[in-house]
């Protein structure tokens, strides 16, 4: 018994340290935690902005390579005008604060389709690409009008448009026309504010992916519910379709 303790405990250490290579989160919950306080939705949209900057913040600050956050799905043109230009003002003042980037050493790159989006929001974006291209820290993510399933609708007309044929297409022709191409697939996907749910997101990359369910608002996740998470994946076993592995 003694002996068994021992083992669990030095297990437990050792599991702590293995942290996911590219966390996606599902930023879900802030017209309920708007709703809970009897403020307007565009209320849970400015605090679950704050939460996103503190937790990419805190991702880098502990080594997580790539963070993939979920700002707008192509079904969030769904909702009322009013709330879709709120959310892209939002990005707006995000891009233009250049204090979100100066010293943070994250780069940044957005994922998902950006026809239809508005032509400064489109400059500002490069924009921020760019200046952030030589960060070494934490590369982050921002899905904005991304969906799964419009992606790889995406990567499969530019399969057929580069003429590749039946021999050509594996798996890694797919991966590599994503938008996440050259990037390694999320290892853990968590989504808060209660749903069970991918509502589209990665859906291809997310094949092999750990999930981790809250019901915390996004806006009020902390780094500790954070924590909490990354305890949990590393203790998880993954067999990708192996055995056990008793290590
Ligand atoms: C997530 O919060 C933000 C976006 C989808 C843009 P919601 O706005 O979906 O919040 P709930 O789900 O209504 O609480
Ligand atoms: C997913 O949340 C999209 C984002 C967080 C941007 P939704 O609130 O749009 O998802 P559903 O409608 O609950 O599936
Ligand atoms: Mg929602």
């Amino acid at each position: 018994m003694g002996d068994k303790g021992l083992f669990f405990k030095k297990k437990k250490q050792i599991e702590t340290t293995v942290l996911p290579k590219h966390i996606a989160i599902i930023m879900d919950g802030n017209g309920r935690w708007a709703k809970k306080r009897s403020l307007p939705r565009s209320a849970g949209h400015a605090a679950g902005s704050k939460t996103f900057k503190t937790i990419a913040r805190y991702c880098n600050k502990i080594g997580i390579k790539y963070l993939t956050v979920y700002a707008f799905s192509t079904e969030n043109w769904k909702r009322p005008k009013s709330e879709v230009d709120n959310i892209m003002n939002i990005l707006r003042d995000y891009l233009k604060d250049t204090d979100n980037f100066k010293g943070e050493n994250i780069r940044l790159e957005f994922i998902g389709d950006r026809t239809p989006l508005a032509e400064d929001i489109k400059e500002l974006m490069l924009k921020a690409e760019a200046d952030s291209a030589d960060a070494t820290g934490l590369h982050l993510n921002i899905a904005l009008n991304y969906g799964g399933r419009d992606e790889i609708v995406h990567a499969v007309k530019r399969i057929v448009s580069e003429g590749l044929g039946p021999e050509d297409i594996t798996e890694q022709a797919i991966s590599d026309r994503l938008y996440t191409a050259g990037q390694p697939d999320p290892d853990f996907i968590i989504r808060p504010s209660g749903e069970y749910r991918l509502s589209n997101y990665l859906i291809w990359q997310s094949a092999y992916a750990e999930y981790w369910f809250s019901d915390i608002l996004w806006p009020d996740f902390k780094p500790e519910d954070l924590d909490k998470a990354l305890s949990d994946f590393s203790r998880r076993n993954r067999r990708f379709g192996g055995v056990e592995d008793n290590k």
